[in-house]
This record gives C-alpha cells, structure tokens and sequence, in this order.
C-alpha cells in the first residue's frame, strides 16, 4: 500500500497532512522503506502521522515524535517513542539527538512558527545522517504575521532559504560567498507549495573534466589504465 492509500484507509489515530504533501512524501521518502532508519517527526498532535510513518517504513525504522504537548506522551507504543520538549530549544534537541540519533529524516510538522523553524533546522539539520533528508512543511505560514511570516520579511524560512541557493553554489563564487554547512553538506534543495525538501550529502568531485569514453575512468579518478 504506498502512502496515500494508507492515509485515506487510516482508521487509527488521527492525522492531520495537506492531500498534495503526499506525492512530495513519496518521491522523497520512498525509497527508505523497509531499512534500518531512525525518523523524526516534530509535532506529533493526535499520534496519527506516528503510526503513518511506522506503517511505511515497517519493522526495522525507528520512529520519534516530539511535542510541546505533555498530552503526547501517550502515543509511544511499539517502535514509536515520544518526547515532550520545545522544537527551539537546543538543550532539549540535543538530549534528544544524544538518545536517538543521528536521524535519516526528519520532518519539522510542529509549530509552524518561523523563528523555531529556523532554530530546529540549524541545530537539527547538521546533525542528519550522511544522505539523510530534512523536509519543512506547512511553509505557507512564512506568509503570515501570526507566524512570523510576511513577504518581505527577511527572517521567514522561505526568505532564510533564498539565501541557501547561493550557499550551495559558494564553490563557484570566486571567493564572494563563503561556504558553509549548505555548501559542505546539502546534495538538493527542493521546492513545493509550502514545503522545502533537503537532501544531504557530500560532493567531495567538484570537478569538470573533458573526456571522451577510452580515458573516463582514468580522468575522472586519476588511475593508470594502461
Ligand atoms: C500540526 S500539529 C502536528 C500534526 C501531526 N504531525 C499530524 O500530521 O497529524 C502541530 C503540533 O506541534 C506541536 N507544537 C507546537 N509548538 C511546538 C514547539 N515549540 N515544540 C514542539 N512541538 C510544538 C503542537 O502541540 C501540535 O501537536
């Protein structure tokens, strides 16, 4: 059953996603199913995206939910463990990423306020597992003032990230931009109606060589192929 099909049979707890998230899920996340993983999920509410994911990723992941709320607490059972914490508190992520970590994806459903959105990925996101994926939803809110957002005001997520396009060019900015966690650890950066999808990974041959099919190998790793 893939995602969708689960979230419109759902019958267990509640839960609470966008319908055109789904396709973004399943592009991203489908490819983690049935492995040894550890994941993420910030906010938790009613318990029902919990069991979600535990239903996708099957036996072997390892599924945690945090919440501001003490309430959730009650949803820990079998494979899904729940802490009760601040996303913007870094004391409480570290703990977290202490007992749990490091994580292979985590997806920030909680607040939606921009300032903790913005304080979970920079403690969070360098601490993902190498290839690991970040997923923000709900960014729609970065438009609204009850959130912190507005269009043109720079410290929203969406604005925050404009900035990333350059970071994860720096490489090639003749010194102009620095490199930095982006640069250093970021494979993509994908954009959806109110949701951004990071892709860790290093790219350690940042290298564009002319070759032709006889001598790729050896160009491309610098061995002798004689
Ligand atoms: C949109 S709901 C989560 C929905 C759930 N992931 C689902 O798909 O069914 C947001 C949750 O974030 C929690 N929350 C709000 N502020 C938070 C914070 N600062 N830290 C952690 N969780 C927070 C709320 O208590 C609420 O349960």
């Amino acid at each position: 059953m893939n995602l969708w099909q689960d979230f419109l049979t759902n019958d267990d707890r509640l839960i609470h996603k966008w319908t055109h998230y789904f396709p973004i899920y399943e592009k991203h996340l489908t490819e983690w199913r049935n492995k040894t993983i550890t994941v993420l999920e910030i906010g938790v509410s009613k318990g029902g995206s919990l069991q979600m994911w535990k239903r996708f990723f099957g036996p072997l992941a390892t599924i945690v939910g945090i919440d501001i709320n003490s309430d959730c607490q009650a949803f820990e059972e079998d494979g899904i463990h729940v802490r009760i914490g601040d996303q913007s508190d870094p004391d409480f992520l570290s703990r977290l990423v202490e007992e749990f970590g490091p994580f292979d994806i985590v997806l920030d459903d909680g607040s939606h306020q921009m300032e903790h959105i913005r304080k979970s990925f920079e403690y969070l996101y360098p601490k993902v597992s190498k290839n690991g994926i970040y997923i923000i939803e709900d960014l729609h809110t970065a438009y609204w003032p009850e959130y912190g957002g507005g269009k043109d005001n720079p410290s929203t997520f969406i604005n925050i990230s404009k900035q990333f396009i350059d970071d994860l060019n720096a490489d090639h900015s003749r010194g102009a931009i620095e490199p930095n966690f982006i640069t250093r650890f970021t494979f993509s950066i994908s954009y959806y109606d109110s949701v951004i999808v990071f892709q860790r990974g290093n790219i350690p041959l940042k290298k564009a060589p002319q070759v032709s099919v006889k001598n790729l190998a050896s160009r491309l790793l610098s061995v002798d192929m004689r």
